[in-house]
């Protein structure tokens, strides 16, 4: 019988491209990949663990499936990913959980071993060991998007964000060979992706041989018929000005980046080890503005960090108005196991604070991205067609534009040819607080 196998996803994009891993590393040894939860017999969840609700979420998860279908039949639960790692055996152990085997983010090539001892043998099996090399470069993801390909160039992370739990969960930064990325880039050209997205915990910085992320950049966008390269999540340390430069000479890179702030005041960055300040960060996005005037910028936010002041969170407030992003990721502090942070600094900003801050910024944001959005209304821009329909209609068409935005329009009567992967031109119409409307002018 082949053992059916399900996996769930949680996180960040990173997990989504080693589920595909996962999934290659088992249709190798011939388990059967099954579309829902209730047909499988091992069940992996692919776990995140950056803040404590994404725990909560994934326990409460593993008791649904154990309590939903436990008593009849045999199934094996299994945890991949960050929490893996965090927690290690910890898990196996909790009695109520029940869980069978783990395996941290650069354990997939063991899985089939583990999965064979748990269901053979019924023994817990686990490896979370972390690896200085495993950059998975021998395995081709399972892809099934069609349109953007996702690719790892560098995995872990070394920065050590005092608050992030991340360096724990994924080891030390590894960069894989630039010549297989830009062999594996070619041949996804050949296969029809015309979009690349780089991944890495800490994409920029990426490093082999001499060979840095300004240079992977150069040589994939010489790589005919790739039309649009992006890349998250960057840090800030690690925007040289080359970089920025390249970015704006070459069409293909899209005018789009991840600027994570964290905070706005110098010294609760300090305390958070970014090793910028408010005025060194603002200057950088001077400088890409030079550069690119009119870039897209998102950026990730933490409020109430430890022993951050009602008048230190009036300097994000404050560079989150003098920058103007065009989107932002805004997260209360959550105390994590294991952080330079949480055993040095008491989790001392109330729940109540916390909350009040978190929905001023949002108030405050949500009004610039939509400012912003509407200045497009009236532009011409060229779109990648991703489906045929969205989620809420059959009689429009759902894109996206270079800046990352969905753009969303009606299908044109009498209809044309068009098909998912085609760039068209488009008219911005209107925008919403999360898309974009427009209309089509041209293919
Ligand atoms: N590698 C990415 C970050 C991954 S975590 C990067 O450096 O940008 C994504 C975001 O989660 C971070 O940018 C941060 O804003 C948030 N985050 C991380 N740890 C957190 C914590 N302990 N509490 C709240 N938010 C956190
Ligand atoms: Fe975490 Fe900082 Fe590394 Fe990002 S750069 S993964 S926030 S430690
Ligand atoms: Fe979460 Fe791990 Fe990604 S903690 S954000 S899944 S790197």
């Amino acid at each position: 019988m082949k053992k059916k196998i399900f996996i769930e996803t949680y996180g960040c994009q990173m997990n989504v491209y080693d589920s595909e891993l996962v999934k290659t590393i088992l249709a190798e040894k011939e388990y059967l990949l099954v579309p829902e939860e209730s047909m499988a017999n091992i069940v992996m969840l692919n776990t995140c663990t950056v803040r404590e609700n994404a725990d909560r979420k994934v326990l409460n998860r593993v008791h649904q499936i154990k309590n939903s279908r436990h008593q009849k039949e045999t199934i094996l639960v299994g945890i991949l990913g960050c929490m893996a790692t965090n927690f290690k055996t910890k898990l196996l152990e909790d009695p109520k959980l029940k869980i069978d085997f783990i395996a941290g983010p650069d354990s997939y090539k063991q899985l089939p071993q583990l999965i064979e001892n748990a269901w053979e043998h019924g023994d817990k099996s686990f490896d979370v060991t972390l690896s200085e090399f495993e950059t998975y470069s021998d395995i081709t993801p399972t892809r099934k998007d069609g349109i953007n390909a996702w690719l790892a160039i560098m995995r872990g992370c070394n920065n050590f964000c005092t608050f992030c739990v991340v360096p724990y969960t994924r080891g030390r930064e590894r960069s894989r060979d630039p010549y297989n990325i830009v062999q594996e880039i070619k041949h996804l050209v050949s296969e029809g992706f015309s979009q690349v997205t780089l991944l890495g915990q800490n994409v920029n910085s990426y490093q082999y041989d001499g060979i840095d992320f300004t240079d992977l950049m150069r040589m994939i966008s010489d790589i005919d018929g790739v039309k649009r390269i992006r890349y998250t999540s960057p840090h800030p340390k690690d925007f040289p000005e080359k970089l920025l430069q390249l970015m704006s000479e070459k069409p293909a890179i899209c005018k789009q980046l991840h600027m994570p702030l964290q905070a706005g005041n110098s010294r609760v960055l300090d305390k958070m080890n970014r090793t910028y300040t408010k005025e060194e960060f603002l200057a950088l996005i001077d400088l890409t503005r030079h550069y690119m005037p009119t870039a897209n910028i998102s950026t990730d936010i933490i409020v109430g960090f430890p022993t951050e002041t009602d008048q230190e969170f009036e300097d994000t407030i404050d560079v989150i108005k003098k920058v103007e992003f065009d989107s932002a990721f805004i997260f209360k502090y959550s105390e994590r196991p294991n952080t330079r942070a949480a055993k040095k600094f008491p989790d001392d900003v109330s729940e109540e604070v916390k909350t009040k801050r978190i929905m001023r910024l949002n108030d405050i944001q949500n009004e610039i991205s939509l400012r912003k959005k509407n200045t497009q209304i009236g532009q011409t821009q060229t779109v990648l067609v991703e489906a045929l329909y969205t989620k809420r209609s059959t009689d429009d068409i759902q894109t996206r534009n270079d800046a990352n935005q969905i753009v969303i329009l009606p299908k044109v009567d009498p209809p044309f040819d068009i098909n998912i992967g085609d760039y068209i031109n488009v008219k911005i119409t209107g925008a919403t607080r999360n898309s974009l409307k427009a209309m089509f002018i041209s293919v």
